[in-house]
């Protein structure tokens, strides 16, 4: 049985969580505080789920995706996420994460920074750019009429693949946007960007329940996104 390793188990992670073990796939879940703070949790995704360290999480998956503040990111176990890819959800935010230079002069983006910093990973973005309960409600079968599409941008191919599978598993098309040079186009603020999966379409999002979003919806966005 393929494994979901999860660095971070917040709303995002969570979420994925639940969307994992309710198509057959483990998870395996971990925070900054460690697994005896994730024991509720767990117990509510049933026996598909476990909680362990970051590194524990990082070893065991085949797939790892990283859901933490972009500020946390240089705590991330390097070494078990050496060739894997690693689904990054990051949204820079400085408020939150603390003024980062590079990021706020837009030499580079938050995916290239954590990029970077996993040198030996293949780092994809995914899942950054729509609200969780939204992401929750709009799984959809293969070829369902209102299947939504989620952006994807990373600079290796083969992980980019890897990344699709998941998305398609987990419920959702992938709509590739190009290296990680390009990801800023689903950066918060960007038209893709959580607007496209809410019912009012508009930056009301928080609030409103979820509305599918096909990948001719998420191009046109992707395609409108200035700098
Ligand atoms: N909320 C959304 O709808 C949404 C949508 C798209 C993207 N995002 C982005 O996705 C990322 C996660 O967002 P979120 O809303 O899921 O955040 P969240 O609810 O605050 O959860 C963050 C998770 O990361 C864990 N964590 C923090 N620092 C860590 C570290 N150093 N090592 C391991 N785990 C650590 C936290 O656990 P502890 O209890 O140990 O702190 C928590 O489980 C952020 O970059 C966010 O901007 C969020």
């Amino acid at each position: 049985m393929a494994t979901l390793g999860l660095i971070g188990s917040g709303h995002i992670g969570g979420t994925l969580a639940r969307l994992a073990v309710d198509v057959g796939l483990e998870v395996v879940l971990s925070n900054s505080r460690g697994p005896q703070t994730l024991s509720d949790l767990v117990a509510e995704l049933g026996p598909r789920a476990r909680a362990a360290t970051p590194a524990q999480a990082a070893a065991a998956g085949d797939w790892v995706v990283v859901t933490i503040p972009v500020g946390a990111i240089g705590t991330v176990p390097r070494d078990p996420l050496a060739g894997k890819t690693v689904i990054d959800t990051g949204n820079y935010y400085a408020p939150r994460d603390g003024t980062i230079p590079e990021l706020e002069a837009q030499e580079i983006t938050d995916s290239e920074l954590l990029q970077r910093y996993l040198a030996e990973a293949h780092v994809v973005k995914a899942f950054n750019n729509i609200h969780y309960p939204h992401l929750k409600a709009l799984p959809r079968p293969v070829a369902a009429a209102d299947r939504t599409a989620l952006p994807i941008a990373g600079n290796h191919p083969a992980a980019k693949q890897q990344a699709t599978e998941l998305l398609s598993l987990l419920g959702y098309d992938a709509v590739d946007v190009g290296p990680l040079t390009e990801s800023w186009r689903s950066q918060l603020g960007t038209p893709v960007f959580c607007a496209p999966y809410a019912l009012t379409k508009d930056d009301q999002y928080r609030t409103q329940p979820a509305a599918p979003a096909s990948a001719v919806e998420v191009r046109a966005a992707l395609a409108a996104a200035r700098r």
